[in-house]
């Protein structure tokens, strides 16, 4: 089939990457020239393992293009896929939809034919209606569906190949036919494919990213009881997870929820519901919760510093809001950093997807580019994001300073361990060793 993602981004470039591997003819467009001729020069503009290779192999294969020329894209495509971005408008909990619009409207500009339109950037009830408002003004006939996104990122391409499902909303039976054809090379391994109505769709994708936030809220809450009453976080998701009913997946202890989707989609859910008279007050409290988190572990850097933090050397191990990603779209880093900063504490931080523009311009805020570097003359070492080449660290041979803490906001090191090499640590809801 002929593809055209609108939008290159996380979701557009894996996904018209991945339609592209199992034999599509797929267009990737961006209005950002620079990510474009990135992709043209060979070089993936984001850090997503194994995508650089599988772009090479389809761009070489000619079933993959990229380019800036949105007319030509839509024109010679069957299906358009919209990938663009819907973040949280500026002071307000209202989903952004300019973008998506401004897709809709270049549609209806440039289509000369008869066109299927699939959303797959996460939009509010009702915005695949709107979509159909705007492009019915010049009563083109357009089959507009709801195909929403569930990738991870850091494990993208495995999760658009195997999905837990794929879920397809459309008012209009026909379309149903056409998204399983396309998806056939999926679910004949097993995806499960659902199909609902249009705006079914759309509230499903939020309705998934809310109640995993809930969940992480649940277990992060539960672990400040843990800290308090002697208890083990780790026993607790163990116990619960382990009833098939609740799953032991997004009951890990840690930072405060953020990357890309579960902050501005748990506020999109509540505006949306809003929009209804209806009060999500679970949600909203998951979403006040999680913006408290953040001043909780500050606080903690303060226990375990003493109230005077200046000249202090605080070093982040991981700076993103997870593994295998560059993405640092509402990190936990991005406000602890900052503050710690203001507060006269000299940060230092390492991440392997590189240094972060976020950072450059912070007063008291170094990049060091290796672990090493990074640790061995901190007071305390702050382990945020659990990169695999964090997990065996040995300490003891890098750290000169022998004041050096830890606070392990992933709860990787063993406390057992770092009392035998005589390092002060702290984690998330474990019980306290020092
Ligand atoms: N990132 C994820 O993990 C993830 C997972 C599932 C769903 N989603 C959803 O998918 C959507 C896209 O997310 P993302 O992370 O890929 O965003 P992104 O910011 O990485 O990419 C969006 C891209 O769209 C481009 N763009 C915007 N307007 C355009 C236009 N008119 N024409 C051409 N290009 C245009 C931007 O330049 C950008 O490159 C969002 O709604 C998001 O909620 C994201």
């Amino acid at each position: 089939m002929k593809l055209c993602m609108i939008g290159t981004g996380y979701v557009g470039l894996v996904s018209g990457t991945c339609f592209a591997d199992i034999g599509n003819q797929v267009i990737c467009v961006d209005k950002d020239k620079n990510k474009i001729d990135k992709l043209n020069a060979g070089i993936s503009p984001i850090y997503e393992p194994g995508l650089d290779e599988l772009i090479k192999k389809n761009f070489t294969a000619k079933r993959l293009l990229f380019t800036t020329n949105i007319k030509m894209a839509i024109n010679s495509s069957e299906i358009i896929f919209i990938c663009v971005g819907t973040p949280t408008k500026k002071k307000s909990i209202k989903v952004d939809l300019s973008y998506v619009y401004k897709c809709a409207r270049e549609i209806l500009k440039y289509s000369k034919r008869k066109k299927i339109i699939v959303t797959k950037s996460t939009v509010p009830i009702g915005t695949g209606d709107e979509i159909e408002k705007i492009l019915k003004k010049k009563k083109k006939f357009l089959n507009i569906i709801s195909n929403p996104e569930f990738l991870r990122e850091g494990e993208a391409i495995r999760d658009f190949r195997y999905p837990d499902r794929i879920v397809v909303g459309s008012n209009e039976k026909k379309a149903f036919n056409i998204m399983r054809k396309l998806y056939t090379p999926l679910t004949n391994k097993g995806a499960k494919f659902f199909t609902t109505t249009r705006r079914g769709a759309e509230l499903i994708k939020y309705a998934s990213n809310a109640f995993l936030a809930t969940k992480i809220t649940f277990i992060n809450e539960l672990a400040n009881l843990c800290e308090k009453s002697g208890v083990n976080v780790e026993d607790i998701s163990l116990g619960m997870g382990s009833d098939s009913r609740i799953g032991g997946r997004f009951l890990r202890a840690g930072p405060a929820y953020g990357g890309s989707c579960f902050p501005k989609d748990t506020k999109g859910l509540v505006s949306a519901a809003e929009k209804y008279k209806i009060n999500l007050s679970v949600v909203k409290s998951v979403i006040k919760s999680n913006q408290e988190r953040v001043s909780l572990l500050t606080q903690r850097i303060h226990k375990i510093l003493g109230s005077n933090i200046r000249n202090k050397k605080i070093s982040f191990l991981g700076v993103t809001f997870k593994p295998n990603t560059d993405d640092m779209r509402d990190s936990t880093s991005l406000k602890m950093i900052p503050y710690l900063c203001k507060k006269g504490a000299k940060v230092r931080y390492y991440d392997p997807s590189g240094e972060k523009n976020e950072f450059r311009k912070i007063k008291n805020c170094n990049y060091r580019n290796n672990i090493k570097s990074n640790c061995n003359d901190a007071d305390l070492l702050v382990l945020l994001t659990e990169w695999d080449e964090f997990k065996s660290i040995d300490f003891k041979k890098i750290v000169k300073n022998n004041k050096f803490k830890v606070y392990d906001l992933r709860n990787l090191y063993s406390a057992e361990e770092m009392k035998k090499n005589k390092i002060k640590y702290y984690s998330v809801g474990r019980p306290n060793t020092n």
